[in-house]
């Protein structure tokens, strides 16, 4: 090694080492540093999902059951392998043979401890290492390979040896200059080493946490007093949100070592809080880069405050936060009551995260991150906290924190963002002592929209400010149209683009539905093992082409109206109603349409006990379902929820043994339940949550044969959105067993058949600037597509006439209605956009043309089918 070249550490984690390529591509960043005269310390992670594997090893190994696990650990190592040839083969039988050693022995003595897993887990790092530096060599480096063991000794730490010592044990981040002479005196012009492990002053292996690699390279910093510490990553720096759910989420360019605190302790998975200390005591930069973009520079984190900055820098969000309410009128100037309250924490290990008082109440929350929120632990605190006030328990909420010096100076320009509390609650707000956040706590189905609605607040698209660099969408989505395709195909839109700009030029605004995403959607709810009988919610989209299509599919339907019934009949033929089941659940229908329901042949479903109370002879003989209110709602929208005491659906579970006297006094079979949380859900497990809910009232209804979850599931609108996990929905589904006990299963989307199938086109009318926003105003607006206006909805827009060209526009998309609503895309990046273009707004085949209006006297769109 040359001798007096500034240190610098690169630090990689388990994806960017987990293949030969990725391998190339650290060897190429350590050149780069090489040609600039710095000496690269390299600091690995294990190859990804390794360290989770070694982390069950012991465990399974106390019930035999290792194997699996070392056969997963040598897998994940096997495309390393094809580069390293028999060498690298030798590394892994080595630390194999080595895992089935420790393995074997627990297996017989049945006992395992801290220290051995930290030997164990140590592994994962020691063999990717080794196996880089083989690589490495290959390409043409002088490298040398060291134990981190030899350079970060962990501090003692006060008590007894605890598990707390081995696996998450800390080390000073002092200069050392033994370290630093041993390193320099390495003759190789590159060095590489591992994260997360370090030795004690015994010389066990000690572990620095779980994502304790970002930490080992701050320390190395610190030890070697280097001239900076780099953290390459898969993202390309901090975000201003996190930009997998908020594409619009600006790079932040610079940080201080405060706000990047604060940022990754409010939420953001980026860098491990950990890291920040050592690295700020020593004023060292933290630069945070992408691995695979190494083309951007990233965030840096110095000391330097940032002058003129933007006041927020981040929205973070982190959910799982269960509040602890401590309400008591003792408490006004008593003296100690927070002591013991606080000790009954204590005595609970619990550690409390924010805190808000007033005369009467004090709420906490707790970080599941930092704390074991078990039932039993949370029954035990509140016994205890129960001696000195009336505590309660709310869970499923989320915290979301603003991020920034001089937070408080902003306040006023959030009320926009908090009219969303007019309907739900903000359980606590906090503003940090230290002026650098302010965070709100509220019900966890909340925090994604008011993320979205503070982001929009205060990171304007266009917004210049020499901290905000590019949107996450400008950087990975540069033709912005990933919604819906994981599989990477363009969108079927986009595939018929000229299809669609001939059908535009006869007529706009147009829907256009597309058969063969029909046919795949419903192929997919065929698909599901799990389900008896899927059935398509017609209100999403009643145009007969869709009905007959998705009929012709397999599908059943789900009706909520006489009319809709009619209709219905008249596209399908009355046969369609004796083929698959046809179910009828109206919400507060007059009694005719009950009469219809029976008359044409659907199953009727009740969700209220006045149609038996009030008109028995309607059901006598006649066999019904229930509508079941699950008793929490889920969904896209409050709009959308249709469960809860709050919502006008369904009957309550206290009130289901009137019901089955009323039905049993007219005469009439309760054969089904029926429950619906709501309409744009993405959790797999929603549904069987909601099955095993009426798979429990089973007993009370014994002619009941079918169960149906409802429909609600969700699809993705945003660039980077995931779909619904149909696997997990089906295995979730299936673990219910409900056909072993003779009882068929039903579900009952809408969204999901027709959503993705649909597109609006529209025409550019003319564009405008004012103040600093710039329009398209285009011929459909809420008239047309009513989403946007009502629920805030996204749908993405493109330009179809000039797809293939750049984004050089931030523009709001609005229609010709008189209303302010009339928007159907904020700040959305386009080609210059001209008259006479055409615009398509995706995901529009459901809720879309069926809640059209004439508004204004603008007429209704058209639909057509597009047959490819
Ligand atoms: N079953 C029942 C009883 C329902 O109330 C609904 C929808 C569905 C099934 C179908 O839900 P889906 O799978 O489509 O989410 N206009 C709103 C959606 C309203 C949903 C109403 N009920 C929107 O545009 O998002």
């Amino acid at each position: 090694m040359k001798p007096n070249f500034p240190f610098i550490v690169l630090k990689f984690g388990g994806t960017s080492v987990a293949n030969a390529d990725r391998w190339r591509v650290i060897a190429q960043i350590a050149r780069n540093h090489l040609s600039s005269d710095r000496r690269p310390i390299v600091v690995c992670s294990a190859v990804a999902g390794v360290s989770n594997a070694l982390e069950g090893l012991l465990t399974a190994a106390l019930n035999n059951q290792h194997e699996a696990l070392l056969h997963t650990i040598e897998t994940l190592h096997a495309p390393l392998l094809q580069e390293t040839g028999p060498e690298g083969t030798q590394v892994v039988q080595d630390g194999l043979s080595l895992l089935n050693q420790w393995a074997t022995g627990v297996a017989m003595t049945g006992e395992t401890s801290p220290r051995l897993q930290a030997r164990v887990m140590a592994q994962g790092e020691l063999m990717s290492t080794r196996l880089g530096f083989i690589i490495l060599q290959k390409e043409g480096l002088n490298v040398a390979w060291q134990d981190a063991r030899d350079i970060l000794i962990a501090e003692q730490m006060a008590g007894p040896p605890s598990p707390k010592h081995y696996l998450s044990a800390t080390c000073s981040h002092e200069t050392d200059p033994a370290s630093v002479q041993r390193l320099r005196a390495i003759d190789a012009e590159l060095v590489l080493t591992q994260g997360f492990i370090a030795r004690n002053t015994s010389n066990d292996t000690v572990l620095l946490g779980r994502g304790g690699s970002d930490t080992s390279a701050a320390y190395i910093s610190a030890r070697l007093s280097a001239e900076r510490c780099e953290i390459w990553t898969d993202v390309p720096g901090m975000f201003t949100a996190n930009p997998r759910r908020l594409p619009s989420a600006r790079m932040l360019r610079q940080l201080d070592y405060e706000e990047a605190q604060e940022i990754a302790s409010t939420g953001a998975k980026v860098l491990h809080p950990r890291c920040l200390l050592p690295v700020r005591a020593q004023q060292i930069p933290m630069v945070v880069r992408c691995t695979t973009r190494p083309d951007l520079e990233g965030t840096v984190i110095t000391a330097r405050p940032t002058e003129q900055g933007h006041t927020v820098k981040a929205i973070s969000s982190r959910s799982g936060i269960v509040l602890v309410s401590m309400e008591t009128v003792g408490m006004w100037q008593q003296v100690g009551f927070l002591a013991d309250a606080f000790g009954i924490f204590k005595e609970h290990h619990l550690s409390i995260d924010l805190v808000s008082t007033s005369e009467t109440n004090v709420t906490v929350s707790l970080d599941p991150s930092g704390n074991v929120l078990d039932p039993t632990t949370l029954r035990s605190l509140i016994d205890r906290l129960q001696t000195i006030c009336q505590p309660t328990i709310i869970d499923n909420c989320a915290s979301v924190s603003l991020v920034g010096r001089g937070i408080r100076a902003i306040l006023h320009r959030l009320a926009p963002a908090l009219e969303l509390f007019e309907e739900h609650r903000i359980h606590l707000v906090t503003q940090a002592s230290n002026d650098l956040n302010l965070t709100v706590v509220v019900d966890q189905a909340q925090a994604e929209r008011l993320v979205q609605q503070l982001h929009r607040l205060l990171f304007k698209d266009g917004t210049t400010d020499p901290v905000l660099g590019p949107s996450w969408s400008q950087l990975f989505e540069p033709s912005g149209d990933s919604a819906a395709r994981p599989s990477g195909e363009a969108p079927w839109w986009q595939q018929s683009r000229d299809a669609l700009i001939e059908l535009a030029q006869q007529a706009t605004p147009v829907y256009v539905y597309d058969a063969l995403t029909l046919d795949r959607q419903a192929d997919a709810l065929c698909q599901l093992q799990s389900v008896d009988h899927a059935l398509f919610a017609m209100k999403a989209n009643p145009h007969p082409e869709v009905l007959k299509r998705l009929h012709a599919n397999g599908l059943g339907f789900e009706c909520v109206s006489s009319g809709e019934l009619h209709h219905l009949r008249a596209v399908l033929g009355p046969e369609a109603f004796a083929e698959r089941p046809i179910l009828f659940t109206p919400n507060f229908a007059p009694k005719e349409e009950y009469e219809v329901g029976f008359r044409l042949g659907a199953q009727v479903t009740l969700d209220n006990l006045h149609p038996l109370e009030a008109w028995p002879h309607i059901f006598q003989g006649q066999s019904v379902f229930l509508r079941v209110d699950p008793g929490t709602g889920r969904g896209h929208h409050a709009h959308v929820r249709t469960a809860g005491s709050r919502s006008k659906f369904g009957i309550s579970l206290h009130e289901l043994d009137r019901v089955h006297e009323l039905a049993q006094a007219a005469g009439a079979k309760i054969t089904g339940l029926h429950a619906h949380s709501g309409s744009g859900i993405r959790t797999p497990e929603n549904w069987a949550q909601l099955g095993e809910l009426l798979a429990e009232l089973l007993h009370q209804f014994p002619d009941v044969r079918t169960i149906d979850v409802g429909g609600g599931l969700g699809i993705p609108e945003k660039p980077g959105q995931l779909p619904l996990d149909m696997t997990a929905l089906d295995e979730s589904l299936a673990s219910l067993g409900l056909r072993e006990r003779g009882i068929q299963l039903w579900i009952e989307p809408g969204r999901y058949c027709v959503a993705t199938a649909g597109v609006l086109l529209t025409r550019v009318t003319q564009t405008k600037t004012k103040g600093d926003v710039f329009y398209v105003g285009v011929d459909a607006g809420m008239h047309s597509l009513i989403r946007p206006a009502l629920y805030g909805a996204y749908h993405q827009i493109e330009n179809l006439s000039r797809i293939d060209k750049p984004r050089v526009i931030t523009a709001n998309i609005v229609g010709p209605i008189c209303e302010s609503g009339d928007t159907l895309g904020h700040d959305r990046h386009l080609p210059r956009t001209q008259e006479g273009d055409v615009l398509v707004v995706a995901t529009a085949g459901a809720y879309g043309a069926c809640m059209a209006s004439q508004y204004n006297l603008r007429g209704l769109p058209i639909e057509t089918l597009l047959e490819r």
